[in-house]
């Protein structure tokens, strides 16, 4: 079984107005609702491509029993601690006449030493895993040590851990070796505290962490695809020119892609490829909505992997 750990999952809000006034009354165009959350993207984007799997994470508040209504309506499995704080909830304002889009992000509940306890006790006690993908930034109160310690009792567990997340927790994380990271480039050179300005100076990055013992080390550049390093060696796929509709969730889905991969029992180099054509296929999306099977499949057919 595959699982997702979203500690810091959010509903999201949308809103569109044409032409926002401020100072006066504006009508609401159109709204809409997501259950928003790194880990939540990447178990959207499995369950899309037919792979089995659970997510995890803290919900509270009528917000969060929204926000699990929305992933039970989609079909996506879950299993949430439940908090006495109340799950965030971003709003997203489109001005369909101007044209812009304006996020308001919120900061989201406080996690208490009890409800923590509970997450973990549920990692410890999980049936069957196979790969626990840990996404996403922390909520307030929650130390980064606390991926560590996931991390810690998921290898010992037996089962393989993706983590994909920035700043302090990937600090925090990195040193317990996850099997997997997927840093994107900036998260890469804050992580090395060091510009990396060509792929000769992600390659090296990457190289190091991989050789404290990372088995596998994806870094997602954009446009400009994907570089893995593991055991195998040295991997770049680059994307085809598309389109660009959105760019919410492509790393997300670059994640489940892989996991895809892995699960369909591909080898790493394939795997590769479905991350590359899952992110790029997000990217085909309008708005906030994920890859598409059939893009994701036409976009696998016209990626070349190259050895660096
Ligand atoms: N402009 C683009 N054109 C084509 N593909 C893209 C583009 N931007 C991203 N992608 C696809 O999405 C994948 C992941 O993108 P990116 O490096 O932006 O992830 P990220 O920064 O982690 O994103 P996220 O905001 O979801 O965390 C890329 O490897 C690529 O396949
Ligand atoms: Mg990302």
């Amino acid at each position: 079984m595959i699982y997702t750990v979203t500690l810091n999952p959010a509903l999201d809000r949308t809103i569109s107005i044409k032409n926002i006034n401020p100072d006066d009354c504006n009508r609401v165009e159109a709204e809409q609702l997501y259950a928003g959350g790194k880990g939540i993207d990447v178990s959207k984007v499995l369950t899309k491509f037919g792979v089995k799997n659970k997510a995890l994470g803290f919900v509270g508040g009528f917000a969060g029993e929204e926000l699990e209504g929305l992933l039970i309506n989609e079909g996506i499995a879950c299993d949430f601690v439940r908090i006495a704080g109340r799950t965030r909830t971003n709003i997203i304002v489109n001005d369909i006449g101007a044209n812009t889009q304006t996020l308001f992000n919120a900061k989201g509940p406080s996690i208490t030493a009890y409800e923590l306890m509970q997450i973990i006790h549920k990692i410890e006690n999980l049936a069957d895993p196979r790969y626990v993908v840990i996404s996403g930034s922390l909520p307030l109160g929650v130390n980064p040590e606390i991926y560590r310690k996931i991390i810690e009792i998921v290898k010992g567990n037996g089962a393989k851990v993706i983590l994909d997340t920035d700043g302090e927790a990937l600090l925090a994380g990195v040193q317990e070796l996850p099997n997997i990271i997927k840093p994107n480039i900036h998260e890469l050179s804050r992580l090395a505290g060091r510009p990396l300005d060509c792929i000769d100076a992600v390659v090296e990055a990457a190289l190091g962490l991989h050789q404290r013992g990372i088995e596998i080390v994806l870094v997602s550049m954009g446009s400009r695809g994907i570089v893995m390093i593991s055991a195998s060696g040295r991997y770049l796929v680059q994307p085809p020119e598309v389109e660009v509709k959105n760019k919410i969730g492509a790393g997300d889905s670059a994640v489940a892609g892989f996991v895809y991969g892995l699960c369909a029992g591909k080898d790493l180099v394939l795997s590769l490829t479905c991350a590359v054509a899952a992110g790029t296929a997000t990217i085909l999306q309008a708005g906030t909505a994920l890859c598409n099977l059939e893009d994701f499949r036409d976009l696998q057919e016209q990626l070349t992997p190259q050895k660096l």
